[in-house]
């Protein structure tokens, strides 16, 4: 009776033992949102060095810009590391750590898409060629996507998005309206696991771009009229949300390895 009452109680400890508890969980939900800001901080940092030489790439009276993809990309991980302390490289295209792969492979659909661009990039006689951090963000966020496959993706969305390929999905579109929110903390990021119906799992995050000055020439006042690309003004205001960044990763123990 005596050896039986042990094996229970010490069953009963190995049970509570293994019984994952919350906090195990929300560190991992922690890290998998560590990931997923790191690739939406990568297409923040490609938008931001398009919108640095926008006066280059626009110039109508020079040919060769010097704007290879070579070059971008060497801004692009400049800036991400100073946004973020991290060394990205091309090379982590191939790496086993998943988040290296979809950064490394977000670096270089970046570059393939500035490539493809050259042509454009370099004509001379033509001031604005629609070669602007939301085409390109957009143009990356495809390619990234086709190349990582099933369970990733990264896009740029709004609700009163311009493009259709931007349109949000109920998730993206309940989180903007959160972002938009009074009270919602400036640039937080916000993310979580989704269960899909096959019963896979995904990690859905988001981070919100807000209006600067320099988007109103397009997004600003008045509202209606045409901008420079030939779409119609919504008429924000500076310091509004403008969307987000939205970014899904699979949820698998593999992809809680750490960035070194
Ligand atoms: C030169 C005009 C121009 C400027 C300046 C500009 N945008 Fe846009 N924006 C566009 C166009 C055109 C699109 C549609 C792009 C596409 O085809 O995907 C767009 C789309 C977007 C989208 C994706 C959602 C949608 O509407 O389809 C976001 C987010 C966005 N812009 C944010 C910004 C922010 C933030 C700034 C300033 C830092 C900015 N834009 C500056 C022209 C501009």
């Amino acid at each position: 009776m005596a050896v039986l009452k042990r094996l229970i109680f010490s069953g009963l400890i190995l049970a509570f033992t293994f019984i994952p508890s919350a906090q195990v969980f929300a560190v991992e939900e922690r890290d998998l949102e560590k990931q997923a800001d790191l690739i939406a901080k990568l297409l923040v940092s490609c938008r931001a060095i398009i919108a640095q030489n926008q006066d280059l790439i626009n110039d109508p009276d020079k040919g060769d810009k010097g704007f290879t993809g070579d070059i971008y990309i060497s801004k692009v991980k400049e800036h991400f590391k100073n946004a973020t302390d991290l060394e990205v490289s091309e090379n982590d295209a191939s790496s086993s750590d998943p988040v290296k792969r979809s950064l490394g492979t977000l670096l270089c659909s970046a570059k393939a898409v500035i490539n493809e661009s050259q042509k454009v990039i370099n004509m001379k006689g033509k001031g604005f060629k629609k070669v602007i951090p939301a085409v390109v963000g957009r143009r990356t966020g495809f390619k990234y996507n086709k190349a990582m496959g099933v369970g990733y993706y990264l896009k740029q969305t709004s609700i009163r998005y311009r493009n259709p390929a931007n349109h949000p999905d109920v998730l993206e579109a309940k989180y903007l309206k959160e972002f938009e929110g009074p009270g919602y903390p400036k640039d937080k990021g916000k993310g979580e696991v989704i269960t899909n119906s096959d019963g896979s799992k995904v990690y859905r995050y988001m981070l919100p771009v807000y209006i600067k000055p320099a988007c109103l020439k397009c997004h600003g006042e008045p509202k209606g009229e045409k901008d420079i690309t030939g779409g119609i003004k919504e008429g924000y205001k500076e310091g509004e949300v403008r969307g987000a960044i939205s970014v899904m990763i699979p949820y698998s123990p593999t992809n809680l390895a750490q960035v070194k």
